[in-house]
């Protein structure tokens, strides 16, 4: 699986600009992180039924385009993935993260400061600890965990996000969680960020396009016209009907950079898969949405050749989520999330 999710990896920070020498350290360094999974063969199933994609791959890309720039390459991961016990993962993923932490001087201390409350020693829920690491041609990768606001039951995941908040300083955001039906991950970003987030991702099932209007709450962030016109042009929906999104919710996610409670950064990500026939449908979508920002859709297209010969039309997944980011004074990103499908490809939908 390793050499797998490598060779994706070194064929998209090739299109990143990276250079061919810390194409190959970044892939071993992933490689080190996902611990005995990536030895294992691709003829076996998965170890563990991994949240982090549909097939199951422990791994995810991601491109996140603005205008007139090189896309920026991210690679998501789940350390040890299905290593022993829960416990024994978790405590691997800890290991991993601080070693590669340690590798690139990137400091801990905010996840350190949280770390009892999302990874206790027997740890619940459908992951314990992400890595995502931004690479960047030319400087040490940025760094994010993402951790479970489940760990200690879906039933508590309130009150473990808010203890986490009150801990990090952001009393202002724990008076005013934003909202949505499931709290589904807490992440950190470490290291030198000119402006480090700490980010609230919630779940909206059944939304409507309508419906998005009223998602964002970050002064300055999308408009309620570009949030239902991102959402109708991504999940495909045509301008007079308003459906609710039954299948996969659609997620946003709160940046908050300082302690004053108001969101810095807010993005929102549609599950682009389930809402389309096959990949070459999302792919137009993309490329639609793209242009609309000034974006030059090329790399897309290169990227989703880098990761696999098979035709678009053959399957739908290979871009999993379409997501808008707004982030305070700079300009809007459009992100596409990136499948390694290495255990299997999903086949068309059929409507
Ligand atoms: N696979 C999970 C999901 O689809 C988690 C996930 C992976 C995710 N990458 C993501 C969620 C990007 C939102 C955006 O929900």
């Amino acid at each position: 699986m390793g050499a797998h999710t490598a060779r994706q990896l070194l064929a998209l920070c090739d299109l990143a600009g990276l250079g061919a020498a810390e194409s190959a350290a970044y892939a071993r360094a992933v490689n080190a992180a996902l611990g005995p999974v990536s030895e294992r063969p691709l003829n076996l199933p998965p170890v563990l039924p991994s949240f982090l994609s549909d097939d199951h791959t422990p791994v995810e890309f991601s491109l996140s385009f603005s205008p007139g720039r090189a896309p920026t390459l991210r690679v998501l991961f789940e350390p040890a993935s299905g290593f022993g016990t829960p416990a024994d993962s978790s405590l691997l993923a800890q290991r991993a993260l601080h070693r590669l932490a340690g590798h690139w001087g990137i400091s801990t201390e905010q996840l350190d400061a949280v770390s009892d409350l999302f990874l206790p020693d027997e740890p619940q829920g459908a992951f314990s600890l992400w890595i995502a690491l931004e690479l960047l041609p030319g400087s040490a990768p940025r760094m994010k965990a993402y951790l479970n606001p489940a760990a200690n039951g879906a039933q508590h995941a309130e009150r473990t996000v808010r203890a986490a908040l009150r801990r990090l300083g952001h009393h202002h955001a724990e008076a005013d969680l934003p909202e949505g039906d499931q709290l589904l991950f807490l992440a950190l970003d470490l290291g030198d960020w000119p402006e480090p987030r700490l980010k609230i991702y919630t779940t909206h099932h059944g939304l409507t396009p309508t419906g998005a209007r009223a998602l964002g709450r970050m002064p300055g962030g999308p408009t309620p016209d570009e949030l239902e016109s991102f959402l109708r042009t991504a999940a495909g929906v045509a301008p007079r009907d308003n459906p609710r999104l039954a299948l996969r919710p659609v997620q946003t996610c709160h940046g908050y950079t300082d302690t004053t409670g108001t969101a810095r950064a807010f993005t929102m990500y549609v599950p682009v898969r389930d809402y389309a026939r096959h990949d070459g449908e999302v792919l137009d979508r993309a490329v639609l949405l793209l242009d609309r920002h000034g974006i030059d859709p090329a790399a897309l297209r290169d990227a989703l050749g880098a990761l696999t010969p098979r035709p678009l039309e053959d399957g739908v997944g290979l871009i999993s989520y379409l997501a808008l980011a707004h982030q305070d004074g700079r300009s809007p990103r459009v992100t596409a999330y990136l499948s390694s499908e290495a255990y299997r490809v999903r086949p068309p939908n059929i409507r």
